[in-house]
Formats: C-alpha cells, sequence, structure tokens
C-alpha cells in the first residue's frame, strides 16, 4: 500500500551478520530487522529447533494449556522482576495490552472513571491507535485524528517537566493511572534514560500508586548490555513490554507484570496467535543461546567498542557529528542540527558501502547490529560508515 518508504533492494538470504541481495551481493547488517535478529540471521541453532518444532505442532488456540508458552513464561518471570505474563505478537499490541490493563487498574483501584497515562515527548510506541496516542510525536498523529483519549505527555528525562504535570493532575484527586515510558528512547532518537530521573520517577509512582510500564520493546531481550533496559537504570518497573528482539526475527510480544499489578480476569484480553509453541520456541532458543554464548556481556564489550569507534568519526568529522550515545548494541551517531547532513542521506548512502544502518529521526544514524556480531565486524561497520560519510562530505 505504499506505507513504507524502501531502499532499491531486495535481501534474500542471510547468514549471521551479513545479507546478500537478489544479485549477489553481500551487504554487512547493522540493521537486523530494526534490533530484532538478535542471534543474527540463518541461525543454526534457533532453524534447526524451529524445524523441530514445525514437525511436531506450529499453532493451537489459547483454549488450550501450551507447554512451550509456560516454559517461556517461566523463562520470563524467573530472569525478571515480574510475575505474571500475556502473549502477543509485537510490540503495538504489547503495549496495548499495558495500556488497557492499566486503564483498569486506574478505575479498579485508584477508583479513577477516565484514567490518564503519562508518556514521554518523543517517545515511540508503536502503530496502532492507542499505541500511537501514546507516541509524544506529533508526525505521527497527523490525519489519525481523533486519537484515543486519555495520554498526557512530559518531556523525557526531565523531573520538572514530569512532576509539574503530575502535580497539576492529582492535585484534586486521583486522575493517573500510569507512566509508560522507553529506558532509552530508540526511534525518538537513541537517547539513554537518566538514573536521577528514573530513580524519582520510580518514587512518584510509589507514592502515588501509580503504574510504571517500561517499553522494552527495543531495548529488552539483552540489547543493552543486560537482559532488560531497567536493570541499567537501577530500578524495577510494574509492567514491561517485550517484541523485537524477544523472538529472534520470529513475530512475538509479551506484556509482563508484577503479581499485585496483575488485574486482568478471564475474558479481559485476549490474542488468537498470542504465545503460540512456534513462536514461544523461537523466544525460548534466543533466551538460551543469549545464556549459552555469554552475549550479554559480549554485548556490553561490542557496545564499548563501537562507542569508542564511533566517537572517533565525531572527532574527525566534528563539524558534522555532535555526539554519539547509546547503551549496548543500540548506539546512534548524532548529526549536528546544522550540518546539511540527514541520516536519511547516509543510510541511502551506505547501501553503496554495503553496509545497513537505519536513522532515528532525522539526524540520529541508529545503529543495532545481531548481538553475536563480534569485534571484527563492529570495526567493518564503522569503516564502511566512514566511506559513507567521506563521500557525502566531498
Ligand atoms: C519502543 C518501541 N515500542 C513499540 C514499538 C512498536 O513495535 P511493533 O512494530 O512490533 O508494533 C517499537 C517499534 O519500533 C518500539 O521501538
Amino acid at each position: 500500500m505504499g506505507t513504507y518508504q524502501r531502499f532499491p533492494i531486495s535481501l534474500v538470504r542471510g547468514k549471521g551478520c551479513w545479507v546478500w541481495d537478489n544479485n549477489g551481493k553481500k551487504y554487512l547488517d547493522a540493521v537486523a530487522g530494526i534490533a530484532t535478529c538478535s542471534l543474527g540471521h540463518s541461525d543454526n541453532v534457533l532453524r534447526r529447533s524451529l524445524s523441530h518444532q514445525l514437525n511436531k505442532i506450529q499453532h493451537v488456540s489459547n483454549l488450550y494449556k501450551i507447554p512451550e508458552q509456560e516454559a517461556l513464561a517461566k523463562w520470563l518471570v524467573e530472569h525478571s522482576c515480574t510475575d505474571k505474563v500475556f502473549f502477543c505478537n509485537s510490540g503495538a499490541e504489547a503495549n496495548e495490552a499495558a495500556i488497557k490493563l492499566a486503564r483498569k487498574y486506574g478505575n479498579y483501584k485508584r477508583g479513577i472513571e477516565h484514567p490518564i497515562i503519562l508518556t514521554a515527548e518523543e517517545s515511540f510506541h508503536g502503530r496502532t491507535l492507542a499505541a500511537l496516542s501514546a507516541t509524544g510525536q506529533p508526525k505521527y498523529h497527523k490525519g489519525f485524528e481523533p486519537l484515543v483519549d486519555g495520554f498526557q505527555f512530559f518531556k523525557y528525562n526531565n523531573w520538572e517537566s514530569f512532576n509539574s504535570l503530575l502535580q497539576r493532575l492529582e492535585a484534586d484527586g486521583p486522575k493517573v493511572a500510569a507512566v509508560l515510558i522507553e529506558p532509552i528512547q530508540g526511534e525518538g532518537g537513541v537517547i539513554p534514560g537518566n538514573k536521577v530521573f528514573f530513580s524519582r520517577l520510580r518514587e512518584a509512582c510509589n507514592k502515588h500508586q501509580i503504574l510504571l510500564i517500561l517499553d522494552e520493546v527495543q531495548t529488552g531481550m539483552g540489547r543493552s548490555g543486560s537482559w532488560w533496559g531497567y536493570e541499567q537504570l537501577g530500578i524495577e518497573p510494574d509492567l514491561f513490554c517485550l517484541a523485537k528482539g524477544l523472538g529472534g526475527g520470529h513475530a512475538i510480544g509479551a506484556l509482563l507484570v508484577k503479581e499485585f499489578a496483575n488485574i486482568f480476569k478471564p475474558g479481559d484480553h485476549a490474542s488468537t496467535f498470542g504465545g503460540n509453541p512456534f513462536a514461544c520456541t523461537a523466544a525460548l532458543t534466543v533466551a538460551s543461546e543469549i545464556k549459552r554464548r555469554g552475549l550479554l556481556n559480549k554485548t556490553i564489550q561490542n557496545g564499548i567498542l563501537l562507542n569508542k569507534e564511533l566517537n572517533l568519526i565525531k572527532k574527525q568529522f566534528s563539524a558534522n557529528f555532535k555526539e554519539v550515545r547509546g547503551l549496548g548494541l543500540i548506539q546512534g551517531l548524532v548529526i549536528r542540527e546544522e550540518s546539511n547532513l540527514t541520516a536519511q542521506s547516509i543510510v541511502k548512502d551506505a547501501l553503496k558501502q554495503q553496509l545497513l544502518v537505519v536513522p532515528a529521526g532525522p539526524k540520529v544514524i541508529r545503529i543495532v547490529p545481531p548481538l553475536v556480531i563480534n569485534s571484527r565486524e563492529i570495526k567493518e561497520i564503522v569503516k564502511r560508515l566512514k566511506k559513507t560519510i567521506v563521500n557525502q562530505i566531498n
């Protein structure tokens, strides 16, 4: 339907961090399906476990017990601060589930007739109507009004902005059900959360009995160098949302919740495909392979290397680049506002160097390679990116 401005290449094959187009041209993939193919492409272990699963059973309804789903839920709660899991198929859907749960919580637990959810400016929570309405970027709203009611926005990492909004809304009694926020803003420009801000946010949520929901769709499942981005911030959410890296390239999303906030009853929410045996086997395999191959630690080390190498580019072309920011293997190279360079033009030109990178807004080049990447490949990303920049500047 023309909803995507596609680049003119067809990717037909992949292995590890490399992909090939239909003409046999080989590209280094620092996009990974946008922070999704954590084990890279065509991973042997993932291929084997999914083939095995396909030979057993692919899909059954949530009307029945699903052992693979139970095993994945068990793994997720054992490795996080939460107690219960709802499975769906995407990030937007996980956020939709969180929004519904937060509204019910506001209604039942705080006695609010029209509960409000606070979210950040420049956030990104997905394209379905409620997730879109929660997204603090007016450019995505345009043409789709009326939006879903009940969201108000504060400035990310800005305590004054958050606190004054909260105080104003709660002045005459409870109005706010939840805060929905990314630990690192991804689409908004790779902006890591500030520890002090998040710790004050956590305290304020406790004080007002407001749910703290983290959108870990892009950051979860090891991308930041810990299983969950919130570990990097030194806080625990009441709920958090996953998708992208969870299935390593297979559609699965999840809402994880602490027991006290689990207010859903049978019939409150559902998904036909959510948590089917195939998707859950993918996620279980991704989880065990990240652990077996020590990828969390490697993500930290490779993230440090990538950040350091990108900083050399920033230094060399300081008239055009102002900052490198990120955590683990989500890193952004930030172009100066006054520079003629745009993220889109660099991403497009990088194709000539057989490199895949993705913009995060108009002025940030986002680098989110598979977690299986090695130091040689990291250096190759930076080498190709540098060549692209030299070509753009000249
Ligand atoms: C933080 C965040 N939340 C939600 C979404 C939406 O996920 P999906 O495209 O799977 O619906 C994205 C996608 O980029 C995201 O980065």
